[in-house]
């Protein structure tokens, strides 16, 4: 059978926009989460989690890094701990650290679905959670 390229090609791009749209596999899931991480924490915490990102030179508290939350924390991912620091429920060590609220920042720029005045969006948050559980050491 021919099919005219103009049809084939809005099949495929059909297609692609499904595959995007449902992207409940892991992998997909952690590249959505790592471009999170990679946008809103890898500038301090490393590129790759293991601490000491270029922008952490000449802060006072050094960030820590983050692919040994788990063995910090008994081998268990401290998922709720993460959640509540990043979006400033803790208590920081020391009040001064660069570590930001993300509750008042927002992650918004990050989202392709919007998120406007810094609102935080549930399911971007929790890829990178999965993300950052996924780089655990
Ligand atoms: C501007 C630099 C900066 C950015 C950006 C940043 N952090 Fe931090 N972060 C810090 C510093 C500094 C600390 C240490 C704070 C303290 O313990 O008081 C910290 C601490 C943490 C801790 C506690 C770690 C531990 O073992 O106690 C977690 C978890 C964390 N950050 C996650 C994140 C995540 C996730 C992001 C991105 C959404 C992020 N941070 C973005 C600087 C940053």
């Amino acid at each position: 059978m021919h099919v005219p390229p103009i049809l084939f090609a809005i099949a495929c791009a059909a297609m692609l926009s499904a595959c995007t749209q449902t992207s409940n596999a892991d992998g997909d899931t952690n590249k959505r989460g790592q471009l999170v991480y990679a946008k809103e924490c890898s500038q301090c915490h490393g590129a790759s989690g293991e601490g000491g990102g270029p922008a952490s030179l000449g802060l006072g508290v050094a960030p820590p890094d983050l692919i040994g939350l788990s063995q910090r924390n008994d081998g268990a991912f401290p998922r709720e701990f993460v959640r509540r620091f990043v979006m400033g429920l803790l208590e920081k060590d020391d009040p001064d650290s660069a570590m930001p609220e993300f509750a008042s920042v927002g992650l918004q720029h990050v989202y392709p679905n919007g998120g406007a005045d810094g609102e935080v969006l549930e399911a971007d948050f929790e890829d990178m959670l999965d993300y950052l559980e996924s780089i655990q050491e």
